[in-house]
């Protein structure tokens, strides 16, 4: 579905981002995979999906500094003939706090990593699809951006301005060939939900509809589908993949 195609997934090196450069390399695609800091996790990954067939590339840094984004870019045009076809801003942190207690610096640094990041890797590299009048932009977004979540005033702001991002890029970039779309997970199990305790993650199974968590694969297997031609006419849309969470 992908063959010969090249994405780039930020926080690529573990958990949904992970699950999403596998169903990618299995159907062809060339990754580049931003991590900030776990280099012994990145090089385990590349090697997994090294077994595909597809290059693997790692970049290191944060996404919250806008070198990053240049450092990403620069490769693209060093090593793949300034080509990106994909860009998956996938890479996000929380720090749940009830506001009352939440300093102004741990609004900003996840307002800094969420969504200044994904603004810094979209501005690069749109740059770069709109010369080749192609491309395809999915960013993560949260059903916390969509609904909000106790504890979640900068998680869920950041989230929600993903999604405002995602509608005024799919509006500027519809015309040049880009499309943009955000999916807003729900409650996955990955290392961002492992803190919760059985209990926890028992209750919030009774909130959805569907009735289990969500597992990294379900998300990996919208973006494909977003990313591939089976989206071609999809733009401007934020795709809910929570097994139905009624709030
Ligand atoms: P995770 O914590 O397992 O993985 C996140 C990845 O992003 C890690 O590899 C981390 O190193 C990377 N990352 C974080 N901040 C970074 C930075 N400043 N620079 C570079 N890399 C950075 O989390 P998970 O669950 O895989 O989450 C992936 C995305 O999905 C995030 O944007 C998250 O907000 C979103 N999401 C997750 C949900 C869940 O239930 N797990 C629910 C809704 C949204």
């Amino acid at each position: 579905m992908l063959k010969g195609k090249t994405a780039v997934i930020t926080g690529g090196v573990r958990g949904i981002g992970k699950a999403i450069a596998k169903a990618f390399c299995r159907n062809g695609a060339n990754v580049i995979l931003c991590y900030r800091s776990n280099d012994a996790e990145a090089e385990k990954t590349a090697a997994e999906l090294s077994g595909f067939g597809p290059q693997v590339k790692l970049v290191k840094g944060d996404v919250a500094d806008p070198e990053t984004a240049k450092r990403v870019a620069g490769l693209i045009k060093d090593e793949f003939d300034k080509k990106v076809d994909i860009l998956v801003n996938n890479a996000g942190i929380t720090n749940d706090k009830l506001m009352m207690r939440m300093s102004d610096e741990d609004f900003t640094k996840v307002i800094d990593a969420n969504l200044n990041g994904t603004f810094y890797m979209m501005k690069e590299l749109s740059a770069l699809m709109v010369k080749k009048k192609n491309g395809v932009i999915i960013n993560m977004a949260s059903v916390s951006g969509l609904k909000g979540n106790p504890a979640q005033v900068n998680y869920s702001a950041s989230k929600a301005g993903i999604v405002g991002m995602t509608l005024s890029a799919a509006k500027e970039l519809g015309r040049r060939g880009i499309r943009v779309n955000a999916i807003a997970p729900g409650f996955i199990e990955t290392d961002m939900t492992a803190v919760l305790t059985d209990e926890q993650k028992e209750t919030a199974a009774k909130n959805i509809t569907l009735g289990r968590l969500g597992q990294p694969e379900d998300i990996a297997n919208a973006a494909l589908f977003l990313a591939s031609d089976m989206g071609a006419y999809i733009t401007g849309q934020v795709i809910s993949v929570d097994g139905g969470i009624i709030m």
